[in-house]
């Protein structure tokens, strides 16, 4: 038989795996009203064609800031639709466009005026945007609201220039998307003030409310007696002890019924769950270690030579391994401890400073915190 024939019919716990996906936006998100009324309460001024405020969104990763303003986007366009107001929100997520010039050019394309994505001046994208606002083929009344989400990314990348671009157009209001509270330290005080915006702190979802949550999307996608009340109340514990990561929590979810289907169960069970979490750390895991720069997975390398040959393993001993390993493009031994705390700071190892004795000074003492195969098995993709 065809194999994808084969596989098609398979059996599956799945009614639809889509409502699992992080794309779909769910048509209710409980626990998060408050946060739709905060939103619109702000955006509601453009009904009376009158500019929103700017606002500005914080939360941690999974707690819903993206797929709630997309839900306020929704309707405040289906009600601008229906009144014939000529207001536009447009999304830009800032790490597909991360530059001024690739979001105002997106800005024009999608408002009907494409710009080339290269090789203008900067300046004549600006000058294009802004005469979107005076031209006749949009109207005088276009009332733009931006949404940039993951903001971070634009800041770090390409600095402030697209708030300032953005306060200074009239017409147009901006909300921002971050993981960080203190992302503004990232922002001249001079477009600081023209921002003036109003705050919106999304916290992390508490086990129960990631229960309310699971429990509305897997009705929608698994057929019915799939799963046991356990099971969501597990994926929502593991998920709390998360920061409260509804993705997370969906995840677990979907990486469960996964492996029921693999296993042929037409249930899931609490133990699927425990391995779908593996599963999934080990997946980051092997992200983490493969999209690291060379020389750092070289160093990485080294500690899991060492850790094989049960060697305590000092900064001095990492470095003379870590020299074998990479030969000619090798980093200084300074260089080293940036990557040592790196690679902490990823939770792949930890460095404890330790005091030898009087006189002998002090030492740090590496330990590695994943298993030595899964660091091979990464490293063995990349090579
Ligand atoms: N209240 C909710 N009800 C239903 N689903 C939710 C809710 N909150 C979040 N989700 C789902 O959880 C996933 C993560 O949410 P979302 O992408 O909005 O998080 P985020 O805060 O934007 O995270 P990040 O900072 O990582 O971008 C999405 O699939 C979303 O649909
Ligand atoms: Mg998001």
């Amino acid at each position: 038989m065809n194999i994808f024939v084969e596989m098609k019919e398979k059996p599956t716990i799945f009614k639809s795996k889509e409502y699992l996906d992080h794309r779909f936006i769910p048509e209710t998100l409980p626990h998060r009203d408050e946060k739709i009324t905060s939103i619109a309460k702000y955006w509601v001024e453009a009904l009376s064609k009158i500019t929103p405020q700017d606002i500005t969104i914080y939360g941690k990763t999974g707690t819903g800031k993206t797929a709630v303003t997309l839900y306020a986007k929704n309707q405040l366009e289906e009600v601008a639709q229906q009144n014939n107001l000529n207001i536009r929100i447009e999304y830009i997520r800032c790490t597909d466009y991360n530059t001024e010039y690739q979001i105002l050019a997106k800005l024009c394309q999608l408002l009907g005026k494409p710009v080339p994505f290269r090789g203008w001046t900067k300046a004549e994208v600006v000058n294009t945007f802004r005469n979107l606002f005076k031209s006749n083929s949009l109207g005088d009344d276009l009332i733009l609201i931006v949404i940039l989400d993951e903001i971070d990314v634009i800041l770090k990348n390409d600095g402030d220039n697209i708030l300032y671009t953005l306060t200074r157009t009239d017409n147009v209001s901006i909300t921002s998307i971050s993981n960080y509270v203190d992302f503004k330290r990232f922002i001249k005080p001079k477009v600081k003030s023209s921002l003036r915006d109003r705050e919106i702190v999304f916290p992390p979802y508490n086990a129960q409310q990631l229960v309310d949550i699971l429990q509305e999307r897997s009705k929608l996608s698994f057929n019915e007696g799939a799963i046991s009340d356990g099971v969501i109340s597990l994926c929502s514990a593991l998920a709390a002890k998360e920061e409260g990561d509804a993705r997370y929590a969906l995840d677990l979810l979907k990486t469960s019924g996964e492996i029921a289907d693999e296993k042929e169960s037409d249930v899931i069970l609490e133990e699927y769950v425990k391995e779908a979490k593996d599963r999934i750390e080990h997946n980051k895991i092997i992200d983490i270690v493969m999209t690291l720069p060379i020389q750092q997975q070289k160093v990485l390398e080294a500690i899991t030579i060492l850790t094989q040959k049960k060697e305590e393993i000092t900064s001095g001993l990492l470095y003379e391994v870590y020299q074998d390993l990479a030969k000619n493009d090798k980093v200084s031994y300074r260089r080293l401890f940036d990557f040592i705390n790196e690679l902490e700071m990823l939770g792949l190892i930890s460095a404890n400073t330790i005091s030898r004795g009087r006189g002998r000074g002090r030492t740090n003492i590496i330990t590695l915190q994943c298993d030595t195969d899964l660091i091979d098995k990464a490293l063995m993709y990349k090579n």
